[in-house]
């Protein structure tokens, strides 16, 4: 196991064009260095490449906007949300308007499971958009 705060240092070449673009948009985000920005980057592309696995543990949220006046959506929604075991850890229901609502799900568990449900959520007649956030359950990375 390799010590945690060991850090690597390592030298990338990319066309030049390319490295100032990526500096310009690093500026932008307030106190991040150009490492921290590349750290973040790395991070998310070894959590889509874990994710190509189905029995990939994933955290994660699902945020669903519909018109709760649309005809059983909310039955659907609930019954389907039901069927789904323990992958939804916690729920939160906001009422945008006099018609929209958002639902938001964190949701924890094996990535395919979650992205079947997040589809059938999705896909429920009535659902003007929905969204999966897939992210990890932080037990791969020290910090
Ligand atoms: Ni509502």
């Amino acid at each position: 196991m390799e010590h945690a705060d060991k850090l690597t240092r390592f030298s990338v070449s990319m066309e030049s064009g390319l490295a100032r673009r990526f500096d310009e948009m690093v500026k932008t985000k307030g106190g991040v260095n150009r490492s921290q920005a590349i750290t973040q980057l790395v991070k998310t592309a070894l959590i889509e490449h874990y994710a190509a696995e189905e029995s990939y543990e994933i955290a994660g949220s699902i945020t669903l906007i519909y018109d709760h006046h649309q005809r059983q959506i909310q039955e659907t929604l609930t019954s389907i949300q039901h069927d789904s075991g323990d992958l939804i850890i916690s729920a939160m229901h906001v009422h945008l308007d006099h018609h929209n609502c958002m639902e938001i799900l964190a949701v924890r568990g094996p990535v395919g499971a979650v992205k079947q449900m997040s589809d059938q959520l999705i896909a429920t007649h009535g659902v003007k958009h929905g969204r999966l956030n897939v992210t990890t359950t932080g037990k791969e990375f020290t910090k």
